[in-house]
């Protein structure tokens, strides 16, 4: 069944106006990141399934930076919600973007990433064959602390009371609010003007409409979501790790489902938003992030990081090597400790070995830099070996310029070259060489002035230090 359709009188509202006080930071709660995404960036991609008619974001505290942060986004609309007054208030501040809309809408909170499509759907169901006026996601948790209790009379879902207001006896109700709600649209903001700030916080709370709505006789419901993880709420430092945690979890099984080896998913952190081929094999301790592919029968070992790149088949990464918009081609080798930086373009069966650091630089195919070397704004060609401690000299201090190394050439260990410069197809730069000028293919280049040998030097200088010993030691007799 295409819920496209379908699902097209649902409105969507986001609250993402509040500071997140308990985590006592600079930013903005909905903009920490979860598993490497931005919180608020969760909750939007799991609202869009609903394939709403509007989605409302309630912004507030640092609300410019959340906004560019979902410039891209499209179909979203912005309200303002200053001062901060409570989630109630927060609705409430919605209702000039939802004017003249009808049907229902879902109340999603932007700390609450977690949740998933699929429940997501059950309850848009669940709320529109119940006809109810607002219908409230709920769970049963062992450790309700911290979330607004459901309290129930006759079995009916009477209020909901914030734990800063709760009696003893309510504390210890079990089934607490997911802060997920369904609302029938028509009616909603007049009844939502009704709610008080009369609490503990002084803050006009949002579950006090369910109250209210029992008062006038509109019908309340409730759907309990069986896996609680989906509505954990984060207010604090250790929940923001508890909810990555179990994202991580998912994404590493659902990883393994598909064929890939993650031999410690505990000690692995991959992104969301990465795609990893079948029988690629992880190693503990590694970080995938962002908009990374990688290919089938790679072999990542222990410690490295990989950023924004894009990865063959077979490809083997040593240790502790770390890349950021890097793109390696088929059966490369990379590492131990390679920095690949942004640009970084690896061909296939192409090495990159131990302290190697390449910046906006092409190392063809079968091509080889295998030690303590900087390649940058450099285009190599196939089947070049770079010496050990080769260094592109790119930058004059105020300009970068370009190093060319054609097909087949060889460069010595401990070169340098000194860009704008070109080294033509199977020439030789000779070992030490400063490379100035460019160099003719087929040519050996060399800078180094012609060796000396002082014969008997070592000899002498031992006869050197005994003669200034013994002089040293007379004067110190007298
Ligand atoms: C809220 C619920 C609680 C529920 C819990 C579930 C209220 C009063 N309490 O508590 O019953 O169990 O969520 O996670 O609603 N926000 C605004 N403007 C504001 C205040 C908050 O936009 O003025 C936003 C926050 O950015 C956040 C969401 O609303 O995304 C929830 O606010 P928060 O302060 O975290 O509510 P809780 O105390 O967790
Ligand atoms: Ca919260």
């Amino acid at each position: 069944m295409g819920l496209g359709p379908l699902m097209s009188d649902v409105h969507t509202v986001v609250l993402a106006a509040g500071k997140g006080t308990r985590l006592l930071s600079a930013t903005a709660k909905v903009l920490h990141r979860v598993a490497g995404v931005p919180m608020i960036e969760h909750v939007l991609g799991t609202a869009a399934s609903l394939h709403p008619r509007s989605t409302t974001v309630v912004v507030g505290h640092q609300a410019e930076k959340v906004k560019a942060l979902l410039a891209g986004r499209a179909g979203l609309t912005f309200v303002l919600q200053e001062p901060q007054l409570g989630t109630g208030h927060a609705l409430l501040s919605a209702e000039a973007a939802l004017r003249g809309a009808a049907g229902m809408m879902v109340l999603l909170s932007g700390d609450v990433p977690l949740l998933s499509v699929g429940t997501l759907k059950s309850f848009v169901d669940r709320h529109r064959s119940s006809g109810a006026a607002a219908t409230v996601m709920t769970a049963v948790v062992d450790d309700p602390r911290g979330y607004g209790r459901i309290v129930r009379s006759a079995n009916e879902i009477a209020q909901i009371v914030e734990e800063r207001d709760a009696s003893t006896a309510e504390k210890e109700i079990r089934e607490i609010n997911s802060g997920i709600y369904a609302f029938a649209l028509d009616g909603l903001f007049d009844a939502l003007r009704s709610i008080a700030a009369i609490n503990a916080q002084r803050e006009y709370y949002l579950p006090d409409l369910v109250a209210i709505y029992r008062q006038r006789g509109r019908g309340v419901e409730t759907m309990r979501v069986a896996n609680l993880d989906e509505i954990r709420g984060i207010n604090s430092r250790a929940e923001l790790a508890d909810v990555s945690r179990i994202m991580r979890q998912q994404k590493n099984a659902e990883l393994m489902a598909s064929g890939v080896t993650i031999e410690d998913p505990l000690t692995t952190y991959i992104d969301g938003s990465v795609e990893i081929a079948a029988d690629s094999v992880i190693h503990p301790g590694v970080s995938i992030e962002g908009r990374t592919t990688i290919g089938a029968g790679c072999e990542i070992h222990s410690g490295v990081r990989i950023i924004d790149s894009r990865i063959g088949d077979r490809v083997t990464i040593f240790n502790h090597t770390v890349m950021t918009d890097a793109t390696i081609e088929s059966d490369a080798q990379i590492g131990p400790f390679a920095h690949l930086r942004p640009e970084a373009r690896i061909g296939e069966h192409a090495q990159v070995g131990n302290f190697v650091e390449l910046k906006n630089t092409v190392l063809g195919a079968g091509s080889k830099s295998r030690h303590l070397t900087y390649l940058g704004d450099a285009v190599i060609g196939q089947n070049v070996n770079v010496g050990a401690g080769t260094i592109t000299c790119n930058y004059d201090g105020q300009r970068k310029h370009r190093t060319t190394i054609e097909d087949g050439a060889f460069i010595g260990s401990d070169t340098q070259l000194v860009a704008p410069v070109t080294v033509g197809k199977r020439a030789y730069v000779g070992s030490g060489t400063t490379v100035r000028e460019d160099v003719p293919a087929g040519a050996l280049a060399v800078s180094a002035g012609r060796q000396r040998n002082i014969e008997g030097w070592a000899e002498k200088k031992v006869k050197r230090q005994k003669e200034k010993l013994k002089r040293t030691k007379t004067k110190g007799k007298k």
